[in-house]
């Protein structure tokens, strides 16, 4: 009974994709800088400037995509994928939900989901990550989203993946 309250309690949220504002770098100062949030990202110490030299540098960028992560129409994180390498039709994923009473609300397997999309689009067709090895919710995620361990990297893991197209998909289901 707990699990059905829980899984409609998940499945009750919208979560989408929105631009990368103001607001929403703002709040990554706020999210990245929480201690939890920090070492669960594996952030390093950035400086408000550097944020903001990002900010204005990163629309112009063919390698990077980062888009704001809204649920109910309250910001409560950011993905997107970096390294993009439109020859090796290839990309790196990152993401977090930066609002902690949104955790476990389904965000993050859907922002995984809407991402893939994006990816797909872009003609992406191998999508990798690096985890921190010690945070379990993330990494019980990704391996249940088909993503599998390609190595450790000091406290890292790396996990990759090939995207199935979207008709691949639906057929399997
Ligand atoms: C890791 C993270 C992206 C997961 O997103 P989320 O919205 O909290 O998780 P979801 O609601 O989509 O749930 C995903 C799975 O994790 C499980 N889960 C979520 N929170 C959990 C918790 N605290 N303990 C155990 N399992 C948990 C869910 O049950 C679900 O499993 P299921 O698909 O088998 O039902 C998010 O919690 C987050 O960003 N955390 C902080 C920063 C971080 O770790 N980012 C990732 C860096 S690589």
């Amino acid at each position: 009974m707990e699990d059905l309250i829980d899984m409609h309690e998940r499945l009750s949220h919208l979560f989408a994709l929105e631009e990368y504002t103001m607001e929403y770098l703002d709040k990554s100062w706020v999210w990245l800088n929480d201690p939890e949030i920090k070492k669960l990202t594996l952030t390093p110490d950035f400086t408000r400037q550097q944020q903001l030299d990002f900010y204005e540098n990163v629309k112009a960028r063919t390698d990077y995509w980062i888009r704001g992560v809204s649920c109910d129409a309250v910001p409560v994180g950011v993905a997107g994928l970096k390294n993009i390498s439109y020859e090796n039709c290839e990309a790196e994923y990152w993401g977090f939900i930066g609002e902690k009473k949104y955790h476990g609300k389904g965000g993050g397997t859907a922002m995984l989901r809407m991402v893939f999309d994006e990816a797909r689009r872009m003609g992406i067709t191998r999508i990798y990550l690096y985890v921190w090895k010690e945070n379990r919710v993330a990494i019980a995620l990704y391996s249940r989203s088909g993503f599998h361990c390609d190595g450790e990297y000091g406290e890292k893991l790396k996990y990759s993946m090939v995207l199935a197209s979207s008709s691949t998909r639906e057929s399997s289901h």
